[in-house]
């Protein structure tokens, strides 16, 4: 077993068969057993036990969401971006990509269609482009929200409270902030200018505003360990994010981490795994990047903790322009066939496609009763500051 998750330099010894089935059989008695020492002894697990993670995860998630997956319809509007992480296709400093910017009526006419299709929650994302007001976006909000039966997710990294609050008011729902990675020296090199401290306060921002919460992580990347990865994973759990995507690592040529490695299939697998026994009631994603690694990444990700889809229903003629990282599958994929797909993958695994926005489950202050939000306006309970 390697230490570092993207190089493969060091090796530590997987433990021992009973080490991993006494932490497993504890979180499936009771996930809040799991520390972070048992976390990074099932990430060791050798290939034997690994199966056996695979399938508690896979039980666990059936306990507790059944047998639904949700489908989340991807807008990408933009692929313009300030930033510049290292990790990055689209990364300001990358010349060779075309930039576009959708207009509010394409974006709208897009989502139209994936409504028309059955999808039920449409995810706006974009790279952090200032371009797009917060009024402006508050008006795509809006438009949607009146026209459309459809939960909003926001996707489009960092901004202020004020403009979070003002978004919220519009009708967003969620929004996905990956913490990317949870080593603070880490995250300040991969996303020069940004530190893991601010994200972290933007995670709380939108928590306060009583947005259902994303974060998550990418397994691989360059010099990040398997504690890191442990920390990733027990960070989603202090934050109790209502969301976590975790992919792998996919090393894009025009980048600074050109030629280093891709994360490993079965370690995302894993991570994905775990998360889900930390988490039983976390909405996981079978993420588009583990689908770009393996053509069976996602089915394999379904079998093993997830619970969504997420196809991409952005126009074609911009698909191959948001190459965050390269490989991507569904460049060429029209919306139809894109939900179709994932339709057809989850009947094949005598799964069920989800039924109403599939909002995050809560647990209604004051009693450990669960309670399931499903209308698309509505605000996830609890501790929340007022709008
Ligand atoms: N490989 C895999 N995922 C990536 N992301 C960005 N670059 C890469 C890459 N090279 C992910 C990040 C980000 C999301 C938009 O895409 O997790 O949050
Ligand atoms: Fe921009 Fe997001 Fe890419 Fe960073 S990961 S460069 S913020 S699009």
């Amino acid at each position: 077993m390697s230490e570092r998750t993207g190089c493969r330099t060091t090796t530590t010894a997987a433990p021992a068969e009973p080490e991993v089935a006494a932490v497993l059989s504890g979180a499936l008695t009771d996930s809040s057993t799991l520390s972070r020492d048992g976390v990074l002894t099932l990430l060791q697990a050798g290939p034997a036990e690994t199966q056996a993670l695979f399938a508690a995860a896979d039980l666990v998630r059936g306990r507790n969401l059944g047998g639904e997956v949700h489908l989340r319809g991807i807008i990408e509007f933009s692929n313009c971006c300030v930033n510049n992480c290292r990790y990055c296709g689209l990364r300001r400093d990358n010349g060779k990509v075309a930039r576009y910017r959708l207009e509010p009526a394409e974006i709208l006419a897009a989502a139209r269609e994936a409504a028309a299709l059955g999808v039920q929650t449409i995810v706006l994302q974009s790279g952090e482009d200032p371009c797009y007001t917060a009024d402006m976006l508050a008006g795509i909000i809006q438009r949607l929200k009146e026209e459309l039966a459809v939960a909003v997710t926001l996707s489009v990294g960092d901004r202020s409270k004020d403009d979070y609050r003002l978004l919220r008011r519009a009708g967003a729902d969620r929004y996905l902030l990956k913490h990317e990675t949870a080593a603070p020296g880490l995250f300040a090199r991969l996303r020069p200018g940004t530190t893991l401290t601010g994200r972290l306060k933007h995670l709380h921002w939108l928590k306060e505003l009583g947005y259902q919460v994303g974060s998550g992580n990418m397994v691989g990347l360059p010099g990040q360990t398997l504690s890191i990865l442990a920390e990733d994973i027990m960070l989603l759990k202090e934050l109790g994010v209502e969301m976590a995507g975790i992919g792998p690592f996919i090393p894009h040529p025009d980048t600074p981490l050109a030629g280093h490695p891709a994360g490993d299939l079965d370690l995302t697998l894993k991570a994905l795994a775990v998360t889900r026994l930390l988490l039983p009631q976390t909405h996981l994603p079978a993420t588009t990047a583990l689908g770009s690694i393996h053509p069976d990444g996602r089915r394999r990700g379904l079998l093993c903790g997830a619970n969504v889809i997420m196809p991409n229903v952005t126009p074609l003629a911009y698909r191959a322009r948001y190459q965050i990282y390269p490989g991507k599958t569904g460049l060429h994929t029209p919306p139809l066939e894109s939900v179709n797909a994932a339709k057809t993958l989850i009947q094949s695994l005598d799964r069920q496609v989800g039924a109403g926005y599939g909002h995050a489950c809560a647990v209604k202050p004051g009693t450990n009763k669960k309670c399931r939000l499903d209308g698309p306006g509505e605000r996830a309970p609890g501790g929340r500051e007022n709008l």
